[in-house]
């Protein structure tokens, strides 16, 4: 336990995309620090094991189902949560959609189905929290982003056009609703140990130790060090930061690929 355990004690996270990988991660960090939490994405069946896990530590939980490219979808799924606690403290926009395609080959439905998950359904899950969180006059808004949406992105324009749009939106949200009480920051991780996305990119090892030797700590980040990330940006440690791009690493980014030749 990185930080005092009650930390977030009666606060409401709501996670998109919290059933698997980073998401699930974040919820376990959130509800061990006291947090009750709403799990939302596509799969409810995939929740099972998170969901116990909250209970057992003694939050609440609920789970829903939510396509988050869905205007009605985000407002009842927001409604469901208002509903059972009254209030939403924190939002992790964390849901994505990513396949490796080149840009000549990407259909125009395939393009539209990431954009459309990660930029448009950022925006509209935010936008529905807002009244709560400005009724409130207070709440944190965490963006999850990629190291590829700060470079060319290949194979994964679709996702690196859209993650670099929520990084813009992270800024002009956070300059719109400062005056609410709302923070809006975003979290960029590099490749992440044991994810999907990773699993597909990284498969051979050859590309994997090209990887390793683009990252200075010489190694891929645990999920759970993307999760202390967001907790910090939700603590009262964080109180004047917002606007702002936390970028999760390893120094990959600022080392680029003069790093691999030296
Ligand atoms: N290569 C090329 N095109 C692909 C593709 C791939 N691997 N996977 C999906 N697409 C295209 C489909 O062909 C379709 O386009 P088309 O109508 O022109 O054929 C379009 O993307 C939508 O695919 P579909 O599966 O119908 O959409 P969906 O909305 O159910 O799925 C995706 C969303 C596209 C993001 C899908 O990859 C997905 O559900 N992934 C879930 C897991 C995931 O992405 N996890 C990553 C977390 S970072």
């Amino acid at each position: 336990m990185i930080f005092e355990k009650n930390l977030l004690k009666e606060q409401v996270a709501l996670v998109t995309g919290g059933g698997t990988g980073i998401g699930e991660v974040i919820c376990r960090e959130l509800a061990g620090h006291g947090a009750h939490i709403a799990i939302a994405s596509r799969d409810p069946k995939s929740h099972s094991g998170i969901v116990s896990e909250i209970e057992s530590l003694g939050c609440q939980t609920v789970s829903i189902a939510t396509d988050v490219r869905q205007p009605d979808e985000v407002q009842a799924m927001v409604g469901q949560v208002i509903e059972k606690w009254g209030h939403i403290d924190i939002l992790v926009n964390n849901a994505a959609g990513n396949f490796l395609c080149s840009a000549e080959e990407l259909s125009p439905n395939g393009w539209k189905s990431v954009v459309d998950i990660v930029l448009n359904g950022t925006f509209l899950v935010s936008q529905a929290v807002l009244p709560t969180m400005k009724d409130q006059g207070t709440g944190n808004i965490i963006n999850i982003g990629a190291t590829y949406a700060l470079s060319a992105a290949p194979m994964v324009s679709h996702s690196g056009a859209a993650k670099a749009g929520v990084l813009n939106m992270t800024r002009t949200l956070a300059a719109e609703w400062a005056p609410y009480g709302v923070r809006v920051n975003m979290i960029t991780p590099g490749p992440v140990e044991e994810t999907e996305g990773v699993r597909r990119l990284l498969g051979e090892p050859q590309v994997r130790q090209s990887m390793l030797k683009r990252i200075p700590l010489g190694r891929l980040a645990r999920k759970e060090e993307i999760a202390w990330a967001v907790l910090y940006l939700v603590s009262p440690a964080a109180t004047f930061i917002t606007g702002n791009n936390l970028v999760v690493d390893g120094g990959m980014w600022f080392a680029s690929d003069g790093f691999a030749n030296l």
